[in-house]
């Protein structure tokens, strides 16, 4: 079993082999204001790195920590490379305690400039194996415990997928909705990149992946609120502002819709969108934390590539849900 640092305490993990430690505490639901005392660390986000455009790598070579106690979570779509993953990833995990990645479609892809041609699962197990490497956490190892302020929270990185669920208005199957997309010319390029293998289709993957991650979200203890991390939204409500809802077939499953509700969910950590903001669904926060494309992070304000702070959390309860980010979905593919 991995051991991991956590501040001022000792190893906590649960998951993948079975609880190895329980945390005595009571069950968080109050928003923090942050601290003053900002050296006890930060539970921070990022997503959509995309580092195959210069801009973007120019980003991650910038992002520091704020104190030497922080954590980041990376929600996939580093880069479509092995060698690049390895980069970002390495770089920081060199600056933060402790550094915690789940896939993103792009990762996945067996594109044909990557040297790496492995396809479906055993792409997705090498790149585990070089988290491994690094030391970095992935959705194969035991789920850790942020103690830090706000704290504390079991962070569970997953790995889902999607299986075309999410369906354009007037459509009943998965046939129905890719012909409707086909007829709009919004079709994501993992159609042809993202194989599935060694399973027949990326939707078996998916209802497999769910299988497992549900199993292991329901062996977390009662005392504990949970911070998934996934490429995607557990729920659906985010895609309501794409401007091309079609593309919401490659976004995430309605497997999960009530996940955040069941498995006592603080904070839902997601990208893929790139339309970075924090939404509020049935009391829940969900934050969308995505870099996204050069050409789109000029047009927001604000600097890009900034960390968004999951925990100890800036606002209190009835903030009433602001969104952070920019509003007007793009849904373009990706
Ligand atoms: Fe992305
Ligand atoms: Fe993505």
């Amino acid at each position: 079993m991995l051991r991991i640092h956590v501040p001022s305490a000792e190893a906590r993990l649960y998951g993948g082999g079975g609880v190895c430690c329980c945390v005595g505490t009571g069950f968080l639901r109050g928003w923090r204001v942050r601290p003053t005392d900002s050296g006890a660390g930060n539970l921070l986000a990022i997503s959509d790195l995309h580092i195959g455009y210069a801009e973007n790598r120019a980003l991650v070579e910038n992002m520091r920590p704020e104190t030497d106690r922080d954590w980041l979570l990376v929600a996939g779509d580093v880069s479509e490379t092995v060698d690049d993953v390895r980069w970002a990833l390495e770089t920081l995990r060199d600056r933060f305690e402790k550094v915690v990645w789940v896939p993103g479609n792009h990762e996945l892809w067996t594109h044909p400039k990557d040297p790496v041609q492995l396809r479906g699962v055993a792409r997705y197990e090498h790149l585990v194996s070089l988290c491994r490497e690094l030391g970095v956490l992935t959705p194969e190892d035991p789920y850790p415990v942020w103690e830090g302020p706000g704290g504390p929270a079991v962070i569970a990185p997953l790995f889902l997928l999607y299986d075309y669920t999410f369906l354009p208005q007037g459509c009943a199957t998965k046939e129905e909705g890719l012909a409707y997309a086909h007829g709009t010319g919004i079709v994501c390029t993992d159609e042809h990149l993202l194989h599935p293998d060694p399973y027949p289709s990326r939707e078996a993957w998916c209802r497999a992946r769910v299988a497992e991650t549900e199993r292991r979200l329901a062996e977390v203890p009662e005392g504990l609120p949970v911070i998934p991390v996934n490429h995607y939204p557990l729920d659906r409500h985010p895609m309501d502002v794409l401007w091309h809802p079609e593309f919401a077939m490659w976004c995430g499953t309605a497997a999960t819709a009530d996940w955040h509700r069941r498995f006592r969910v603080e904070t839902m950590v997601y990208g893929h969108l790139h339309i970075p903001r924090t939404t509020w669904h049935e009391g829940v926060r969900f934050e969308e934390v995505s870099v996204g494309y050069p050409r789109e992070w000029r047009k927001r304000p604000g600097p890009p590539g900034t960390l968004r702070r999951i925990l100890p959390m800036e606002v209190e309860a009835g903030d009433g849900g602001a969104a952070s980010g920019v509003g007007g979905g793009r849904g373009e593919p990706r």
